[in-house]
């Protein structure tokens, strides 16, 4: 295996930049995922890196190679896709050993990695079936085993869960993460899915316009999003963002909403706020670390009900303060109602601050 290293990749179509100075390292062995929305430029970034599409800029190595001029079959990866275009024809054995065949490996050698692959995906019992006579996850089993089979240094994986049913899409996703640890592969798994990218990568690596966001581990990318864009993306239900004005009583700093409300701050968030470029800052909270009382309480700021969402497990309600929507997460077995007042309460040491102009994450000065 290898390490996959992008320096200020760019991949321009017209004026458009659909990669924008990207830059990242993929370590050896690591399981990084490209994340983020539709457009974003994951797919253009896994296909620079495959020598699918040819850059406008920058360099990328793949171990101690640049690969900038080499064709994709030189660059010793293997590509899993979200159709994953098996040959109809053929049996599942011959699906793994054609790869194999085409570069004039011998019949026995074919065997022992076509066999060795169909073990460590649990597939051997389904070897002489061809891939009509598969469900889809054993569908993309086989499509896996075809990229394993090459031995390469790098695998790539565009959506490769993307054509499965929501619960198997699950299975296969516990099955990917084990396949990586198994193997120790590297691996650049690309999804709009931020749930499959947290549970899966090592780190992930959240872009938006062409642009690298954040890249990171999934626990420090939603414990400490850089900005609006990856706090909003990361996480489910996703950050409530409400913007308010930073506003001084002599020492004292707190944030005013446009109803009139005022949130004192605690000393590490008034520095924070006060690093802002304007008055305007953006409070951001998790719903899991917001607290809803139905008393005026001190402390807390008001807001109505707007809909209560029961899943099992927990009840989200989320509750308008002003214009802003916030997210608490409930125990079932409290009851609330829309339209209902009640009063919200922020846990200071675990809210966001973040710049309402620029819409970076705030640092103490
Ligand atoms: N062949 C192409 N010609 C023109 N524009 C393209 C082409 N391929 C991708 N783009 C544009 O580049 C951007 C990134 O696309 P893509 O990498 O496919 O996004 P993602 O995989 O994140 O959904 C989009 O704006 C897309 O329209
Ligand atoms: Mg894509």
């Amino acid at each position: 295996m290898a390490e996959v290293v992008l320096n200020q990749v760019v991949k321009t179509y017209g004026n458009v930049y659909a990669v924008n100075h990207v830059s990242l390292t993929v370590a050896d062995g690591e399981f990084v995922a490209l994340v983020g929305p539709s457009g974003c430029g994951k797919t253009t970034t896994l296909n620079l890196i495959a020598g699918l599409i040819e850059m406008s800029g920058g360099d990328i190595h793949i171990g101690d190679r640049l690969v900038n001029d080499l064709d994709p079959k030189d660059r010793d990866i293997a590509m899993v896709f979200q159709n994953y275009a098996l040959y109809p024809n053929k049996t599942v054995f011959k699906n793994l050993a054609f790869p194999l065949q085409m570069r004039k490996l011998s019949k026995s050698d074919i065997e022992a990695k076509v066999l060795s692959a169909a073990k460590v995906l649990d597939i051997t019992h389904l070897l002489e079936r061809k891939p009509r006579e598969l469900s889809g996850g054993q569908q993309q089993r086989v499509a896996l085993g075809r990229a394993l089979v090459r031995d390469p240094r790098v695998f790539l994986m565009d959506e490769p869960l993307s054509n499965l049913d929501a619960k198997l899409r699950v299975q296969m996703r516990t099955e990917l993460k084990r396949f990586h640890q198994d193997l120790q592969a590297t691996v650049v798994y690309v999804t709009h899915d931020q749930l499959e990218a947290v549970t899966m990568a090592d780190k992930m690596a959240v872009m938006n316009g062409g642009f690298l966001q954040q890249y990171d581990s999934p626990k420090n990318v939603f414990d400490n999003p850089v900005n609006m864009f990856v706090a909003s993306f990361v996480g489910s239900p996703a950050m409530s963002l409400v913007p308010l004005e930073v506003v001084t009583h002599g020492t004292d700093v707190a944030l005013r909403s446009p109803e009139g409300w005022q949130l004192p701050l605690s000393a590490a968030n008034a520095r924070k706020a006060l690093t802002s470029t304007t008055a305007k800052v953006v409070l951001g909270a998790r719903h899991s670390t917001v607290k809803l009382h139905t008393t005026q309480t001190p402390g807390t700021v008001p807001g109505v009900i707007y809909t209560v969402e029961p899943t099992g497990d927990i009840t989200f309600v989320q509750v308008f303060l002003g214009a802003s929507v916030v997210i608490v997460s409930l125990d079932p077995s409290v009851i609330v109602e829309p339209d209902q007042k009640v009063w919200i309460e922020f846990d200071q040491d675990k809210i966001h601050l973040f710049d309402g102009a620029t819409e970076m994450a705030l640092a103490a000065a």
